[in-house]
C-alpha cells in the first residue's frame, strides 16, 4: 500500500517546550512558565499547595530557555527541510502575542517572529501545521479569570485567534485549536490552567471548561474559513487505544464508557458539533447535571456550524481497563492510569508500545466520525547516548517510529483517510510531564541537560537519515 502522493509528512513541536526566550520582547508569562522541571513535575502541580509562584532559588524552570529555538529557528527548520519535511506542526505562544491575555492590542514583536517562522517554513516548501494553544495559556488568565471555566476567556481566545488568523492566513492552510484538548480528564492545568486552588477538584469545572473551549475553538473556525476559505481546521485530541482487559462483560462495557468519556467525548462535539447523547449520564457520573452547565442555544448553534473539518490527534501508548478488581498491576510512569497490559513492553517512562494499537486508532476514529485524520505526535520517549566520535545510535527510535509507520501503511490499506504524520519531537525538547531534556524524541540531539546545561549544539541522530529516506520513498523505505 502507498502512501498517498501529497502525505504531509514532517514533525511536531510547542512553543513551550522548545522557543525560549520566555521573557523577550514583551512576552508574557504562560503557565508553563510557572512549572518545576523534574519527575516530580505534574505531582507538585496536582498538589494543594501548587500557586503558580516561580521559585528559582528551588526548582529549575526549564520552560524559559526550552532549546532557544527563538534563536536558532532558522537552523533548526533548515534542518527539518534537509529530511524533507513536507510539514511542521508548531504552536505560536498566546503570551507572545497577547502578554495577559485580555489585552486589546497584540504584541507586534510577538506577531513578527510568527512571520519569521512561517517565512521560513515557506521558503523551504514546509507547510506550518498551526496550533493556537498548546498547554500555555497566559499565566494572567489562569491567575486572574480562574482559567478555562470562565466564560471570559471564549472572548480572549476568540479575539487571540482572529488576529493571528488572519495576520498569517495567506500562508498557512492548516490549523489545530487546542492540543490534546481530552487531556483536562487528568490535568487539567496545561490545557484549562485549573489547579486545586481554583477549582481543578470539581468535574464540573473541568466540564464547563470544556464546553467554554468547544465554543472558543468553533470562532477559530469561523474566523479561518473566513479568511481562507481553503483553510483546514483540526481539533487535537490524545488518543490511547483502550482496551477492555478481558472478555468479561463487566470489562467490556467499563472500557466503552472510559472511551466515551476519555477518548471520544471532545471529539464528538467538536467533530459533529453537537452534544453526544451519553452526555447527561456522564455528567451524572461526575457528580452534577446539565443545569449545572452554562451552555447558551447561541453556544450549541455555534458548534452545531462551526465544527471542524478534521481530526488531529496524538498516539504514543494503548491502556487496558479491568473494573472487576482482579487485575492488580497498575502501568507507572503513564499520567493516563489503566492496568499493566501483558502483551505490551513499555518506555522507560512507563508507556506501553502498541502500534497495532495506532491501526486500531485509525480504524476507530475513521468508523465514528468519517473525516480525514492526522497523526499529529507520535514517538518515543528515550534517553540518547552520544559515542565519544559524536554520534548518535537510535535504533530504538527508528524501530518504534517503523512499527507504527507500517501500521498508519496498514491502515491505509484498511481504506482510512489520512492526510499526514509529524512525529513529536522532531528535535529534542522539553518533556511536558516531566520538565526533563533527557526524555528525548528527536531526529536531532540538542546538547542540554535537565539543569539547562549544555552548548545547545545540533546533531543529526541515526534517526535523522532514516527518516530523510523514509520521507524521500514516500514511505516505500522503512
Ligand atoms: C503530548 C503533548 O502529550 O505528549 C506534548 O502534546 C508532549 O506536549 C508529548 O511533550 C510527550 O509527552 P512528554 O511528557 O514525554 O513530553
Amino acid at each position: 500500500m502507498k502512501f498517498p502522493e501529497n502525505f504531509l509528512w514532517g514533525g511536531a513541536t510547542a512553543a513551550n517546550q522548545l522557543e525560549g526566550g520566555y521573557d523577550l520582547d514583551g512576552r508574557g508569562l504562560s503557565v508553563d512558565d510557572a512549572l518545576p522541571g523534574g519527575k516530580q513535575r505534574m505531582a507538585i502541580i496536582a498538589g494543594p499547595n501548587f500557586d503558580w509562584t516561580i521559585d528559582e532559588q528551588q526548582y529549575v524552570y526549564p520552560n524559559h530557555q526550552g532549546i532557544d529555538f527563538y534563536h536558532h529557528y532558522k537552523k533548526d527548520i533548515a534542518l527539518f527541510a534537509e529530511m524533507g519535511f513536507k510539514a511542521y506542526r508548531f504552536s505560536i505562544s498566546w503570551s507572545r502575542i497577547f502578554p495577559q491575555g485580555d489585552e486589546q492590542e497584540p504584541n507586534e514583536a510577538g506577531l513578527q517572529f510568527y512571520d519569521l517562522v512561517i517565512t521560513e517554513c515557506v521558503k523551504h516548501h514546509i507547510q506550518p501545521v498551526i496550533t493556537l494553544s498548546h498547554y500555555e495559556m497566559p499565566l494572567y488568565l489562569a491567575k486572574h479569570y480562574g482559567g478555562w471555566k470562565n466564560k471570559q476567556l471564549i472572548g480572549f481566545f476568540k479575539h487571540y485567534a482572529e488576529t493571528v488568523i488572519k495576520r498569517y492566513s495567506d500562508r498557512v492552510h492548516y490549523w489545530l485549536t487546542f492540543n490534546e484538548i481530552n487531556s483536562a480528564a487528568h490535568f487539567p492545568v496545561l490545557s484549562q490552567g485549573l489547579i486545586q486552588q481554583n477549582g481543578a477538584n470539581e468535574p464540573r469545572n473541568i466540564f464547563q471548561a470544556w464546553h467554554n473551549q468547544f465554543v472558543a475553538s468553533a470562532y477559530a473556525v469561523k474566523a479561518a474559513h473566513e479568511a481562507n476559505p481553503d483553510a483546514q481546521v483540526g481539533n487535537m485530541i490524545i488518543y490511547a487505544t483502550s482496551y477492555a482487559y478481558d472478555a468479561d462483560p463487566i470489562n467490556q462495557l467499563a472500557n466503552l464508557k472510559h472511551n466515551q468519556a476519555f477518548n471520544f467525548y471532545c471529539a464528538d462535539v467538536q467533530v459533529r458539533g453537537h452534544y453526544p447523547s451519553y452526555a447527561p449520564a456522564l455528567f451524572k457520573e461526575n457528580g452534577f447535571t446539565e443545569s449545572d452547565l452554562d451552555r447558551t442555544s447561541d453556544e450549541l448553534a455555534l458548534l452545531a456550524k462551526y465544527h471542524v473539518d478534521f481530526i488531529s490527534f496524538s498516539y504514543y501508548m494503548s491502556s487496558a481497563i479491568d473494573a472487576t478488581g482482579r487485575v492488580t498491576e497498575n502501568i507507572s510512569g503513564n499520567l493516563m492510569g489503566g492496568v499493566k497490559n501483558p502483551f505490551l513492553s513499555a518506555s522507560e517512562w512507563g508507556w506501553q508500545i502498541d502500534p497495532t494499537g495506532l491501526r486500531i486508532a485509525l480504524n476507530e476514529l475513521n468508523d465514528r466520525y468519517q473525516v480525514p485524520l492526522f497523526i499529529v505526535e507520535n514517538g518515543l520517549g528515550a534517553r540518547d547516548t552520544v559515542q565519544a566520535d559524536g554520534q548518535i545510535h537510535d535504533d530504538y527510535r527508528i524501530n518504534y517510529l517503523r512499527a507504527h509507520i507500517k501500521a498508519i501503511q496498514d491502515a491505509l490499506a484498511d481504506g482510512v483517510n489520512i492526510i499526514g504524520y509529524t512525529p513529536w519531537g522532531c528535535i529534542d525538547l522539553v518533556s511536558a510531564s516531566t520538565g526533563e531534556m533527557s526524555k528525548r524524541y528527536g531526529f536531532i540531539y540538542v546538547d542540554l541537560d535537565d539543569q539547562g546545561r549544555g552548548t545547545l549544539k545540533r546533531t543529526r541522530k541515526d534517526s535523522f537519515y532514516w527518516y530523510q529516506k523514509v520521507i524521500t520513498t514516500n514511505g516505500e523505505t522503512l
